[in-house]
Parts: C-alpha cells; sequence; structure tokens
C-alpha cells in the first residue's frame, strides 16, 4: 500500500490474500468489514463509495487489523463490536461473540405477558437481557453471569445502550425468583475441535459444558419457573427436549434457526415444581 493512497477495491484484493490463506471462511467479507472499521464508515459506505482511497495511518490500522485476522482473531474482537437484533454490542475476549441462533431465544421471549419478570442466565456481553430490554421495555429483566469479567462488559453495554438490565455475580439464576428463564448456556462436548477463531480467542469457561455438553443445561432445566428457553448444540435437540420433559415442562417446542437446524427449546408448564 503507497502512501499515496490505495483505492479500497485494491486494499480488499490484496488483504483477502492473506486472509484466503490462513483458512478464514469469508476473506472478502471479513477484509471489507475491518476495512470499513479502520476508516470508520459502515461496510455499506464503503462499498458504495469506490473512489475512497486507503492511506497513511489508516493503511497502517487496516494491515495490523489484517494481521490479527490472519492470526484467526474473530473479526468482532478486532473492531470491538458485533450486532445482535436491533443493537449493537461492544465486545471484547471477556465474552462469547454473540451468534445469529442466539436471536431465536430473544424472539421467543417476545410472547411472555406484559411486565414478566426474566433472568438471562450467562449472560456475557448482555446479548440476550439488553436485546430482549430493548424490544420489550414492559419485561423486568436481570441477567447473571458467573463471571464477573463478562458482567463488567454486560454492564457497559447497558449504560451505553441506556437500557435497564439489573446484573448480578452468581451461579444459575442466583437463587432468585422468575417468569421466565432464557439463555444460551455454554453447551460444548468437553472432547470436541473447535474452529481455531472460536477455540484459541473465546472464552472456555463461555463454552464447555462436561462430557455432553449437556451439565448447565441438565441444571437449568430444574429452573423453578414455568417458561424456560434455552439455546443448545445443533446434536442436542432430542436430548434437551428429554431433560425439560423429565424436569415437568409439559409443553416443548423446537425452534429452528435460519439453517433450519434446532436449536433452541422453549419448554412451557403450569406451575413452577418448587
Ligand atoms: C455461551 S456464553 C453466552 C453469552 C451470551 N448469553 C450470548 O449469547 O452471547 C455462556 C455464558 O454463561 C456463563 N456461565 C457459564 N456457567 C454459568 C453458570 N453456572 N451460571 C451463570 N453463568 C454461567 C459464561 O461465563 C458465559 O458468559
Amino acid at each position: 500500500m503507497s502512501r499515496f493512497g490505495t483505492p479500497v477495491r485494491d486494499a480488499i484484493d490484496s488483504a483477502m490474500i492473506p486472509l484466503t490463506a490462513a483458512g478464514c471462511e469469508n476473506p472478502r467479507l471479513d477484509a471489507e468489514v475491518l476495512l470499513a472499521a479502520a476508516l470508520g464508515v459502515s461496510r455499506a459506505e464503503l462499498i458504495s463509495d469506490s473512489r475512497r482511497e486507503v492511506a497513511g495511518p489508516t493503511a497502517r490500522v487496516f494491515m495490523d487489523f489484517v494481521r490479527r485476522r490472519r492470526e484467526r482473531e474473530p473479526v468482532a474482537y478486532i473492531t470491538g463490536r458485533k450486532g445482535f437484533r436491533f443493537i449493537e454490542l461492544a465486545v471484547d475476549r471477556r465474552v462469547l461473540i454473540p451468534r445469529p441462533e442466539t436471536e431465536f431465544v430473544v424472539e421467543a421471549a417476545l410472547s411472555l405477558r406484559s411486565g414478566a419478570r426474566v433472568i438471562d442466565v450467562g449472560t456475557g456481553s448482555g446479548a440476550i437481557a439488553l436485546a430482549l430490554k430493548q424490544e420489550r421495555p414492559d419485561l423486568q429483566v436481570l441477567a447473571t453471569d458467573v463471571s464477573a469479567d463478562a458482567l463488567d462488559v454486560a454492564r457497559h453495554n447497558a449504560l451505553r445502550l441506556g437500557l435497564e438490565v439489573e446484573f448480578v455475580h452468581g451461579d444459575l439464576w442466583a437463587g432468585l425468583e422468575a417468569d421466565a428463564i432464557v439463555s444460551n448456556p455454554p453447551y460444548v462436548e468437553a472432547d470436541a475441535r473447535l474452529m481455531p477463531d472460536v477455540g484459541l480467542f473465546e472464552p472456555h469457561s463461555a463454552l464447555f459444558a462436561g462430557a455432553d455438553g449437556l451439565d448447565v443445561i441438565r441444571r437449568l432445566a430444574a429452573a423453578p419457573v414455568p417458561f424456560l428457553a434455552v439455546e443448545h448444540g445443533h446434536e442436542q435437540a432430542e436430548a434437551v427436549e428429554t431433560l425439560l420433559r423429565a424436569a415437568g415442562f409439559t409443553d416443548v417446542a423446537r425452534v429452528r434457526d435460519l439453517a433450519g437446524i434446532e436449536r433452541v427449546a422453549v419448554g412451557l408448564r403450569d406451575a413452577p415444581s418448587s
């Protein structure tokens, strides 16, 4: 890249070479998002203005971003931002990067009655709790996490977004009463092989949950609530439905993600068991 400026298209094309060689799945998308972040514009603005040039400090920032991505650091950690439903969250290596499939957990909870008390168990960046509060301000939303570091990120996001969610440092629902629990808990099997982007960078305490990946979901199924929406792994739908039914949830719906894969279980029952 010369100091006289490189056209955006050339900068993207040249970044794609190392990103492709490093095995990144979407090298063009990654390069576009990273260049937009380096320039301080949106990706749409970047693409629509092909005359824009990349030069000087911006070029150096972009090259550093590409170097980090080449080492498989996730794009969201590099830009420090991730969109989730209608909000944008600040993220860093203290929290899991919110995933599109988790948006279905929020969607399931939109059916809750007005004023319901909801707990987001294992809130991480605050994704589920904050998106839910943004879409349903009438709900009383509380969020927990065992990681104090994650709660710092979530509180910061709540403040930035001006959303009123209470955060509690504790295990599962922390013994608190609620009408509903929503959660994207850890559910990866202990011996699973993860993509480098995930395994090398995301917090392991947010991912792994025992030999079959169900340690946390098993405990969540015992939550004394009439509504439980929980995300799970690709091949866990059957096992999670069985766990929820055994725990007294009489109505269990299996929700598919955009790829048609069952990724969320929603359990309903008339009254809490304890
Ligand atoms: C898969 S991440 C989900 C983060 C966020 N909800 C999201 O969807 O992006 C799981 C989170 O649960 C937290 N966690 C793990 N075990 C927990 C427990 N027993 N009680 C509360 N939180 C827990 C982890 O620290 C992590 O932040």
